[in-house]
């Protein structure tokens, strides 16, 4: 690739060959070609305008508590959402935030502020930028209920603003994961004003519950969604006594069936045929194929 020409435009941090294990919660994955973080957002639209003429693969990396990036790594340009991107501010019933900034800490400001409505993803791990694209959530509340704008860069280099309606959110769902011609940069969050100590009593319980009922170990959350029209995917593995199935340093979670977690040296193919595993005997069983919810990301 022309790392040199890359250089020349962007002018946020350049790496090459950087191994994305570093960046991902699973502690796994291969190097990217190109490693880049942006200084702003025009540093993102010059990047992604040369690489989209250029037909450079780009893939943005938030928090890297969502992947499972092959061990064989990126081909391509990795734009990671670093400092820079990582901003909030309160302003008023509104919280902007970058998509770099971690979303545990936008819940914290919004609790500090007195502001409700983001207390449902509470405790979820991960970006603003990953939050926006997978619409993170629990059975509480998803951030695309109280989204109002994105701002996005396109590939042609343009900011424009999404609302909500636009943004097209469902089940750990948004438009940027079938559009992959806009790069989420910014959102807004329009919140209510609540009364303080409920919020955070809403907020300690949920952190609670997740504790009780999720391991603490490298995961990437739960590897699948749960299919429509049955108990969960949880439910279905659990079901079939798989806790505890391994392959390499791979297990299928004791606490929680839906996670699979890198208990030492698991490489992303462990953890990538463990999964395979457990999708092969849902379908023989129940006859329900699983669609990870974990993005698997990279060459295999
Ligand atoms: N269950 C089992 N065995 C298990 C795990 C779960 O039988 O090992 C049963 C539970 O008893 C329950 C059902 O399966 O009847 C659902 O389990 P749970 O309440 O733990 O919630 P979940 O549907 O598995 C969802 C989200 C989580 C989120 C929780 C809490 C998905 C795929 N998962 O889990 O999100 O934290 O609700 O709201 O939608 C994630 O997105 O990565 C994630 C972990």
């Amino acid at each position: 690739m022309q790392i040199a020409e890359i250089r020349k435009i962007a002018r946020g941090i350049v790496k090459v060959d950087e191994l994305l294990a570093r960046y991902t919660t699973y502690g796994v994955g291969g190097p990217a070609d190109v490693f880049f973080e942006p200084a702003d957002a025009d540093d993102i639209a010059s990047v992604i305008t040369w690489a989209s003429k250029n037909s450079v693969p780009c893939f943005i990396l938030g928090g890297g508590s969502n992947l499972l990036v092959s061990d064989k790594g990126f081909r391509g340009i990795v734009i990671r959402m670093g400092k820079a991107m990582s901003y909030i501010r309160v302003d008023g019933e509104r919280i902007i935030a970058g998509a770099g900034a971690v979303l545990a800490k936008v819940v914290s400001a919004a609790v500090d502020a007195g502001l409700t409505g983001l207390e449902g993803v509470t405790a979820v791990p991960g970006s603003v930028g990953g939050a926006l694209v997978m619409n993170a959530g629990t059975q509480l509340g998803s951030v695309g209920d109280v989204v109002e704008l994105v701002r996005v860069v396109t590939c042609n280099g343009e900011l424009i603003d999404l609302t909500r309606e636009e943004m097209d959110f469902a089940y750990r769902w948004s438009r940027l994961q079938s559009d992959k011609s806009k790069i989420a940069v910014e959102a807004v969050f329009h919140l209510k004003p609540g009364v303080k100590s409920e919020i955070v009593r809403t907020a300690e319980r949920l952190k609670k519950k997740r504790s009780l009922s999720q391991p603490n170990g490298r995961s990437a959350g739960c590897m699948f969604k749960n299919p429509e029209g049955t108990q969960g995917a949880g439910w279905m593995i659990d079901h079939l006594g798989l806790k505890g199935m391994s392959v390499g340093d791979a297990i299928v979670s004791d606490k929680h069936a839906n996670f699979i977690l890198n208990t030492g040296k698991a490489t992303a193919s462990d953890i990538k045929a463990l999964a395979e595993k457990v999708r092969d005997a849902v379908r023989a069983e129940f006859a329900v194929d699983l669609e990870y919810e974990v993005r698997i990301v990279g060459d295999w």
